[in-house]
C-alpha cells in the first residue's frame, strides 16, 4: 500500500503531455477478440486498468506481445477459455466489455457478476437486454452470468438511458450479424467514436444516421490492423484544473481542443484565459481570481461526469456560490466528505452539491474513494495549506499515468511513499 504526500501552495507552470485515453483503450483491447489476426495498439496509457484488461485477455488465451515502439500486439485468435474471472471483474467493471465480442466470435461467455461499485449500483441490464434481443440465451447464478448463442441476430434496440460501455458492447456484438443492426439512444463519447473508427478501418461497416443512432451492417471478418489510441480528454482536463486551482499557467500537449469543449467553456465562464491550437490547450489563471461556476453533468457533448469531482475541488476555492448537479451516477459525491475535511464549504441535497467558495483549503489526511474523487483530492492538496496525505491511491493509478511525475514537472511537490 502506498500514499501520496502533497506539500500545497505551489503555483503550477509549464507543459505536460497527454496520455492515451483509458476509456478508448479498454473497448479497443476487448474488440481484438473479434479478429482472426493480431492487432497492434499504440499510445495505450500505462495504467492498472489497461493491465487488467490485458491480463483478462491473456487469461482467456490471447497472446500479448510488447513491441519495441511502445506498441502492444494482441493475438486473440487462440482464445480457448471465454471466462472473465471474479478477481479481474471486481477490480475493473469495464471487464464486461468482453461480453459482446466473445458472443460474436465464440458464441459463449461466462462473466463474473460485476456487483456494485463506489459511484453507484452501475447495473449492466441494458447490455444484457440488448444481447438477449440479439438471441443470446442468458442465465445467472449468484457468481456468474452465462451467455450462449448459436448465432447472434441483427436487431433494433433502443437503450433506455445512454450507456457508454453498453453502446460499445452491443456494437461489438453485432459486427458479424447477418443484416443490419440499429441501436438507438447510443452514447456519443469520443471514446465510442474511437472504437467505431478502429473497427471501420478494420473492415466493419458502422455508421450513424443521426447523432445517437448507430447502424451496423454485418461483415464476415475483420482485417489485421494497427491503431493509435485517442488522447485522454479527462486526464487533460484534470491537468488544466491543476493549473487553474493553483492560479498557474499550464499547457497540455497532445490533445485536440474539440474533445474538451464543455470543459473549456466552463474555464472561460470562470474567467480563466484559454488558448488552443491544433493539438494543445493552455490555461492561464495567473491574472484573475476565478469565479465559481454551476455544473450539470450529462452524457457527451454535455459536461462529463468524469470531470465533476475535479471542478468541485476548483469551485471550493473560487469566488462565490455554485451548484453542481450529478445526473449520470447516483452516488458520485464521495469526495465531498474528504474535501470538507480540508476546509471546503459544501452541502449536499440528493444529486446536487452546493458550494461556497472559501479563501483557503488546509492540508489533511484524506482517503481516495474512486478514480475521479481521488483526482479531486490531489487537486485540493495542491492548494491546501501545509501537507495533505492521500490514502487508497490505487484508485488514482487506475486512471492517471505517472500523476505525481507529471504534476511535479509543473512545479508541484508530491511524494509517493509506502505505508508500513
Ligand atoms: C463509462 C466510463 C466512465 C464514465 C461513464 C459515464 C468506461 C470504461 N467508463 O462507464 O468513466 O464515468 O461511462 O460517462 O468507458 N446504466 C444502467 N444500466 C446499464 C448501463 C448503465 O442503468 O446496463 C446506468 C448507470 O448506472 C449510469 C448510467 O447508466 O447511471 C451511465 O452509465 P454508463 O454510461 O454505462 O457508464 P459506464 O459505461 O459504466
Amino acid at each position: 500500500m502506498e500514499r501520496l504526500i502533497i506539500k500545497g501552495g505551489n503555483q503550477l507552470h509549464g507543459e505536460v503531455e497527454c496520455s492515451g485515453a483509458k476509456n478508448a483503450g479498454l473497448p479497443i483491447l476487448a474488440s481484438t477478440i473479434l479478429f482472426d489476426d493480431p492487432v497492434s495498439v499504440f499510445n495505450l496509457p500505462h495504467l492498472k486498468d489497461i493491465s487488467t484488461m490485458l491480463e483478462l485477455l491473456n487469461s482467456m488465451g490471447s497472446m500479448i506481445r510488447f513491441e519495441e515502439d511502445d506498441g502492444i500486439e494482441i493475438d486473440s485468435s487462440s482464445i480457448n477459455n471465454p471466462e472473465a474471472r471474479y478477481e479481474l471483474v471486481k477490480t475493473m467493471r469495464a471487464s464486461v466489455l468482453v461480453m459482446g465480442p466473445l458472443l460474436a466470435k465464440y458464441g459463449k461467455a461466462k462473466i463474473s457478476q460485476p456487483g456494485g461499485c463506489n459511484i453507484g449500483t452501475r447495473p449492466i441490464d441494458f447490455h444484457l437486454a440488448g444481447l438477449q434481443q440479439m438471441g443470446a440465451n442468458i442465465t445467472t447464478d449468484s457468481k456468474f452470468i452465462y451467455l450462449e448463442t448459436e448465432n447472434l441476430k441483427a436487431t433494433h434496440f433502443k437503450f433506455p438511458k445512454i450507456s457508454v460501455t453498453g453502446t460499445e458492447n452491443l456494437i461489438m456484438a453485432s459486427i458479424f450479424c447477418d443484416g443490419t443492426t440499429t441501436l438507438e439512444n447510443c452514447a456519443r463519447e469520443p471514446e465510442v467514436e474511437d472504437l467505431i473508427n478502429f473497427l471501420n478501418s478494420s473492415g466493419a461497416k458502422i455508421s450513424r444516421t443521426d447523432d445517437s443512432t448507430v447502424i451496423i451492417e454485418g461483415v464476415g471478418t475483420l482485417n489485421r490492423n494497427n491503431w493509435s489510441i485517442l488522447p485522454d480528454r479527462i486526464e487533460a482536463g484534470t491537468y488544466l484544473v491543476a493549473g487553474a486551482i493553483t492560479n498557474g499557467h499550464v499547457k497540455v500537449n497532445g490533445i485536440q481542443p474539440t474533445l474538451l469543449e464543455p470543459i473549456i467553456e466552463k474555464f472561460k465562464e470562470m474567467g480563466a484565459v484559454i488558448s488552443t491550437g491544433k493539438d494543445f490547450v493552455e490555461i492561464d489563471a495567473t491574472l484573475t481570481d476565478l469565479k465559481a461556476c454551476n455544473i450539470s453533468t450529462e452524457p457527451f457533448p454535455g459536461f462529463p461526469t468524469d470531470m465533476q469531482a475535479q471542478f468541485m475541488a476548483l469551485n471550493t476555492i473560487s469566488k462565490g456560490e455554485s451548484t453542481i448537479v450529478e445526473n449520470v451516477f447516483e452516488n458520485r459525491f464521495q469526495h465531498v466528505v474528504e474535501l470538507k475535511k480540508m476546509g471546503a464549504d459544501i452541502s449536499l441535497n440528493g444529486s446536487s452539491a452546493m458550494i461556497n467558495g472559501v479563501a483557503n483549503l488546509v492540508g489533511s489526511s484524506v482517503t481516495a474513494s474512486d478514480l475521479r474523487a481521488s483526482a479531486s483530492l490531489v487537486l485540493a492538496g495542491l492548494v491546501g495549506k501545509n501537507r495533505t496525505e492521500i490514502e487508497d491511491i490505487f484508485h488514482i493509478d487506475r486512471g492517471y499515468e505517472c500523476i505525481e511525475e507529471k504534476l511535479n514537472k509543473l512545479g508541484a511537490e508530491i511524494v509517493r511513499e509506502p505505508i508500513v
